[in-house]
């Protein structure tokens, strides 16, 4: 087995910033209210004709993460793109990103597990790098949630929580023959959850001209739908078994956590872990107050932005964790 390792990392977000005062001209919502339930502040929006998309943005997460990794669009064997808002419905983002930034005809997939899609992605390029199949990974995880959000009073329960963005990671085989890198990732769904956090329509078992023919009359859903409460309650729970899954599988403990990255779902939800595990500040990085829950971005833009704000030293224990719609969870434990 070869050693995989974080090579390279890089975000992107949009420049159009939008405060919670500025959603609050659109819909009956307030400052306090957010930040009380949310701890989000602001979050970015794409504006209409700002050349911005998931898989745009993607590209533009991409290319800072092989230029820290050093490496050019030739060198990376496979893309692995995390994102619950493609361009298309098909074909995926992958293919995107593979023709944008003029790659060879390598393998380009997409992963479908909303919050829990950075880590399912890195899962998968893991098991590609450490079995000595590639050598090179680019790993991005993109959303434009703005696209498709309910802006009205209605909708204002999900659509204050979201924001748009990307991040991208590559895993590559490491000579590092230590401990340094990869040591595993954890994955887990349970489906029976799959309508507490969804969207289901336009899709094939509602499809567009039913959508227009019976609403609004009939409401078939085509905003995403959230039962709030209860994936707080979930969430806290899984997020917590999965960060203990990880250490325990590799002989340690919450004490040797230099820094937790958990899924930006929510600060409430990353307090409550916090204190659960009884890590302190320094411990977690948290940046949902600026970008809202970007889904399969959150983790490499909070990962980008802690690395270059010099959060991540050498040697440290780094242990990203998601948890999100199917419901999906899992975790990364990485050696720095
Ligand atoms: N502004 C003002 N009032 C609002 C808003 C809003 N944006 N949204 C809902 N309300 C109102 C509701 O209508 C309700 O009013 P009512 O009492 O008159 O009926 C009241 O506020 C309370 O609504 P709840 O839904 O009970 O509010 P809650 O305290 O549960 O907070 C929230 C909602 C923030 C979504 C919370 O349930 C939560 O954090 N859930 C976790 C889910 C999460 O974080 N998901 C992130 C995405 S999933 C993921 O990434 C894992």
């Amino acid at each position: 087995m070869y050693t995989s390792k974080i090579t390279g990392l890089g975000h992107y977000v949009p420049e159009n910033v939008v405060t919670n005062d500025d959603l609050s001209k659109l819909m009956d919502t307030n400052d306090a209210w957010i930040q009380e339930r949310t701890g989000i502040q602001e979050r970015r929006h794409i504006k209409k004709g700002d050349g911005n998309s998931t898989s745009v943005m993607g590209v533009k997460a991409a290319t800072i993460a092989l230029e820290e990794a050093k490496l050019k669009p030739d060198d990376i064997d496979m893309i692995v793109f995390a994102t619950l808002s493609p361009d298309m419905y098909f074909p995926g983002g992958g293919v995107e990103v593979q023709e944008m930034m003029n790659m060879r005809t390598i393998p380009a997939l997409d992963v479908r597990n909303q919050c829990s899609g950075f880590v399912y992605a890195m899962s998968v390029a893991d098991q590609f790098v450490k079995t000595g199949m590639y050598k090179n990974i680019l790993v991005i995880g993109s959303e434009n949630h703005s696209g498709g959000l309910d802006f009205t009073t209605r909708g204002r329960s999900v659509s204050v929580i979201f924001g748009d963005g990307a991040g991208a990671a590559v895993v590559s085989r490491s000579d590092d023959k230590g401990e340094n890198g990869i040591l595993s990732t954890h994955l887990h769904s349970e489906g029976k959850h799959k309508d507490e956090l969804s969207l289901q329509g336009p899709s094939t078992e509602y499809w567009v001209p039913e959508i227009i023919e019976k609403n609004p009359q009939e409401d078939i859903p085509y905003y995403p739908y959230m039962n709030g409460q209860f994936v707080f309650k979930h969430a806290i729970v899984r997020f917590t078994e999965v960060i203990h899954e990880g250490l325990k599988a590799n002989g340690l403990s919450v004490e040797d956590i230099d820094m937790l990255i958990p899924h930006q779902a929510n600060l409430r939800i990353s307090q409550f872990i916090q204190q659960k595990l009884k890590l302190s500040d320094d411990q977690v990085f948290n940046n949902i107050q600026k970008y809202g829950n970007t889904t399969a971005a959150s983790i490499p833009i909070a990962l980008s932005e802690a690395h270059k704000a010099g959060k991540i030293k050498k040697g440290d224990l780094v242990v990203l964790a998601a948890f999100g719609s199917g419901f999906t969870w899992g975790s990364v434990i990485v050696r720095w």
